[in-house]
């Protein structure tokens, strides 16, 4: 989906909004991640319109490129059946924050929707390096200065389909900004791995959250984007 300039300007009054009441409980945003944006969006005959990426605080302008995936999962040491990602929900509270441009990742070859079946999967992807196929790849990243690379932990990294991402672009002087939704791995090895995978970029702070927990971040979301300059400090 192509969202048009004017969709990014609500993004922009909610922002004020929340940012002005402070504290604001943020509930799941629709949008999540489902791509929006101009440069957000796959490849091939939707081409994108040049400049149309947002600037946000300090005019930088960000990206968030999410990978999220419903259907059974963990949940407090069970299962339960997520009809929206955790990280997708995760995604809508950023983007319903601060001007950007969201790019869901999708997997050529869709993750099953049992738990256990998806878990093998990712163990053998783990196993064997493997780098799953993008169905959507953005065609570029040049315009951003800030780079939100959201998804869950799977056995304690990020799914190996963002490695795939993260070593398809150059980041070189950009800032990399991991966030993660978990069931108790945090960050995992989100940091280091990216350091790997984004040579010359900057590693900044990452967010997680507890997966079972993410209807209730906004708070520590804004705080988290706060403490890295794309939103302002509430007064
Ligand atoms: C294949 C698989 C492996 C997982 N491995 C871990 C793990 O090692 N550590 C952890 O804290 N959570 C793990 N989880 C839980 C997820 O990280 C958590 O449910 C997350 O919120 C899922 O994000 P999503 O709904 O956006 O895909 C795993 C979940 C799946 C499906």
């Amino acid at each position: 989906m192509i969202t048009k300039p004017a969709a990014i300007s609500r993004r922009s009054a909610l922002r004020g909004a929340a940012a002005g009441l402070g504290g604001v409980l943020l509930t799941a945003g629709a949008t999540g991640c489902t791509a929006q944006g101009t440069d957000a969006m796959p490849s091939g005959d939707d081409a994108p319109s040049p400049g149309a990426a947002v600037p946000g605080q300090d005019g930088r302008r960000v990206l968030l490129a999410c990978f999220s995936r419903a259907g059974e999962n963990y949940h407090y040491g069970g299962r339960t059946k997520l009809d929206v990602g955790n990280t997708e929900i995760l995604a809508g509270m950023v983007s319903a924050l601060i001007p950007c441009d969201v790019h869901r990742i999708e997997a050529a070859e869709p993750y099953p929707e049992s738990y256990d079946a998806t878990v093998a999967r990712n163990v053998r992807e783990q196993d064997q390096d493997a780098r799953p196929a993008i169905l959507n790849p953005l065609a570029a990243v040049g315009r951003y200065d800030t780079v939100i690379l959201a998804s869950g932990i799977w056995n304690v990294r990020a799914p190996m389909i963002m490695a795939t991402f993260a070593e398809s672009y150059d980041f070189t002087g950009k800032t990399i900004l991991p966030l993660t939704t978990h069931a108790m791995s945090g960050l995992g090895t989100t940091v280091r791995d990216y350091r790997q995978s984004c040579p010359g970029a900057t590693i900044g702070e990452g967010l997680a959250v507890k997966g079972e927990e993410v209807r209730n971040a906004g708070p520590g979301v804004g705080s988290w984007l706060q403490r890295a300059g794309l939103l302002p400090a509430r007064r």
